[in-house]
């Protein structure tokens, strides 16, 4: 079922454990997580990117993540969420289709200006009852920068407070050598800067952080993450992967098969798999339980 976003980063909280943020597009994508949730009685967060609004339209993914989410989650506590929202007009259209957070992506503009764009997202959103996620310094594709210019765009401990105490946000996307993308899949991710990410922590303790980029991470530094106020994990890459991998896998096996939900099928249980591993690395797999007695 579809719950307040503020619900699970209590609960999270109490609980000491991170929640996935998965990034889905269309109906198979979403039967794949939200399985891997009900499989694994987690807690979890569908977010949805600008492009993915512009792939399926913003009501058709809406009602499929609402539908999705009562008819085969039941009882598994779901939020919605818009990841990288980079205008006021697509942060508001969520918004009045009933996103309980959003993230509000002015990581590119200059301290000030991001300011003021995430804090005119704060006012709108907090009038509605609505979460909002800022980013801080600035995560890149691997290929996008090198590694003096990630460095120079990582998040600044020093600036954490008063972003957060200017702009009113929920929860803080963090640059700490995080990547997006499928480049470091072959290359292999960065290390975190963890004393960073310890930093920005210790400045801003009660604002959850955020880790974007997380695709292909190793274990061990996800748990030094979370260690550090990572609260949410997101994950969009390894999903992508899973799916067309296996779409690849059937169709080469079986070139004169033709049917779509024959085609599709294994790409959704190939979804489940990898997001199954990731609620047990999270620490939330079972978390569900404790939310509604399941
Ligand atoms: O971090 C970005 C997300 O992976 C969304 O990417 O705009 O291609 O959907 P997208
Ligand atoms: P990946 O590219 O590592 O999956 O990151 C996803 C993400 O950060 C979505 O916002
Ligand atoms: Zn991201």
């Amino acid at each position: 079922m579809l719950v307040h976003l503020k619900e699970l980063l209590k609960h999270a909280a109490d609980h000491e454990y991170t929640l996935g943020a998965f990034n889905v597009e269309n109906l198979e994508t979403t039967l794949g997580v939200v399985r891997a949730a009900v499989a694994k009685r987690s807690p979890i967060i569908l977010q949805v990117s600008e492009t993915s609004i512009r792939y399926a339209g913003l009501k058709a993914i809406t009602n499929i993540v609402q539908t999705i989410s009562s008819v085969e989650a039941g009882v598994i506590p779901i939020a919605l969420h818009l990841d990288h929202g980079k205008t006021f007009r697509s942060v508001a259209e969520c918004i009045r289709v009933g996103f309980s957070s959003i993230m509000m992506d002015a990581s590119d503009m200059p301290f000030m200006e991001n300011v003021l764009l995430t804090k005119q997202a704060v006012d709108f959103a907090h009038g509605r009852e609505v979460l909002v996620q800022g980013e801080l310094g600035v995560v890149r594709g691997l290929e996008e920068v090198s590694p003096e210019e990630r460095a120079k765009l990582m998040t600044k401990p020093e600036e954490a407070e008063e972003y957060v105490r200017k702009t009113g946000v929920d929860a803080l996307a963090v640059a700490v050598g995080n990547v997006h993308g499928i480049i470091k899949m072959r290359k292999g991710n960065p290390d975190l800067d963890l004393g960073r990410l310890e930093a920005i922590h210790n400045a801003i303790p009660a604002i959850p952080l955020v880790l974007h980029g997380a695709s292909g991470l190793p274990q061990s530094e996800i748990f030094e993450g979370m260690k550090r106020g990572i609260r949410i994990i997101n994950i969009d890459t390894e999903i992508r992967l899973s799916f067309t991998n296996a779409l690849r896998e059937m169709l080469m096996k079986n070139p004169t098969v033709f049917d779509p939900r024959e085609l599709l099928s294994p790409s959704i249980q190939a979804i489940q798999r990898v997001v199954e591993a990731k609620l047990e690395m999270f620490g939330s797999a079972g978390k569900a339980t404790l939310i509604n007695k399941v």
